[in-house]
């Protein structure tokens, strides 16, 4: 909605009750001029006086009583704007005004509706802010914990010496270090996913063939297929794909989709993934077999926190990788989804090519 613009019909208005108001001042004296009493030509200076004063009240009494009859509804107009922008300010955000006419003063309500209805907007929004920030720090403050009470735990149990032989410390020891290495992992995580929220997030831009750069980082995960028995299809085009990225960054989202498909795939099964560009834009497929089907949409996968039942499970998951992507892609002005078919999830990244 935009705020509407001025005229100048008030003034036009105000002028024709001032005209409205002399013709009826007019008229009121002629009546009384034909009234004898007022006509006196043989009474005294003094007397003459008078009349003329009495006369001259008349005229600015009648002029004033039609004048604010006419601009009566005006002013109760003006003085409803008021109030109503005296309750805004009270904090009654979205309320709004009857339009009356066609003049400045509903020109004024109108604008004043306008920032009323911004005004609440801003607000919600701002409270919506709020309550996502407050979640955060609660789900934050529960993955953190989980880890720390354990090493905690484990180091009680070393500090009483609660353990059998050499083999059970050892066990305990290896917890520890492992919690320790998941509480690294997620304190970078929330450092990296609160990097990239804030509204001046960097990119470090340069021009990359990404073609070449998949067909690379794919090649570091074979070893790590054949270990989890996955199949790798992987169908990447020859061609120079040219595009502009924070390559780092990129291929944080590369590793973690790659991740995924092997953390969360059946096995054994396969795993496809393919690159090519289609028009202007570079386009990169991964896709695994999942044993359910999701329940919900599976876009909900981007919510930060959410994990799938099997990532529970998995002590390494944190439920921010995928948000954390789809940061970096809309940060890149590229577009991350996913999609569900016959038993295979895909994750599609979409990315402008540089022309
Ligand atoms: N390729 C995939 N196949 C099946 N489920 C997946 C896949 N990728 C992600 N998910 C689901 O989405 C959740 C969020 O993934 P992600 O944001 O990368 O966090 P994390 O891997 O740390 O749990 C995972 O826990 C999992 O349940
Ligand atoms: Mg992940």
């Amino acid at each position: 909605m935009k705020p509407i613009k001025f005229r100048n019909t008030l003034t036009v208005n105000l002028l024709l009750m001032i005209v409205i108001s002399f013709f009826g001042t007019y008229a009121v004296m002629i009546v009384i001029s034909k009234m004898d009493t007022f006509i006196n030509p043989n009474g005294s200076i003094l007397k003459a006086g008078l009349l003329l004063t009495f006369w001259f009240s008349i005229v600015i009494l009648t002029f004033i009583v039609i004048f604010t009859l006419l601009i009566r509804k005006k002013i109760l107009y003006l003085s409803y704007i008021s109030e109503t922008v005296q309750q805004i300010a009270n904090g009654k955000l979205g309320l709004t005004i009857d339009i009356k006419g066609k003049d400045e003063l509903s020109q004024l309500a109108g604008n004043i509706n306008y920032m009323s209805k911004e005004l609440e907007n801003k607000f919600i929004h701002e409270r919506q802010l709020e309550k996502v920030k407050n979640e955060l720090i609660t789900n934050i403050s529960h993955d953190l914990r989980t880890p720390l009470t354990s090493i905690i735990g484990y180091l009680n149990l070393i500090k009483r010496g609660q353990y059998e032989n050499k083999d059970q410390f050892h066990e305990y020891f290896e917890t520890i270090y492992s919690k320790s290495h998941r509480l690294k992992h997620l304190i970078d995580e929330l450092f990296e996913f609160t990097r990239l929220s804030s509204p001046d997030a960097m990119l470090n831009l340069s021009k990359v063939d990404l073609a070449s750069l998949l067909q690379q980082i794919v090649g570091e995960y074979i070893p790590m297929f054949e270990e989890e028995q996955l199949a790798a299809r992987s169908s990447i085009t020859d061609e120079d794909i040219p595009v502009l990225i924070d390559v780092e960054k990129m291929v944080r989202v590369y590793e973690n989709l790659i991740m995924n498909a092997i953390k969360y795939s059946v096995k054994p099964s396969e795993i496809q993934i393919s690159f090519t560009s289609r028009r202007n834009t570079a386009v990169l497929q991964v896709s695994n077999r999942v044993e359910n089907p999701p329940e919900e949409d599976v876009n909900k996968m981007f919510e930060r926190f959410f994990r799938g039942d099997k990532a529970r499970i998995d002590a390494q998951g944190t439920g921010l990788g995928l948000s954390i992507s789809k940061r970096i892609v809309e940060l890149h002005n590229g577009d991350i989804r996913a999609e569900y078919k016959d038993g295979w999830i895909s994750f599609i990244v979409e990315h402008p090519l540089f022309k």
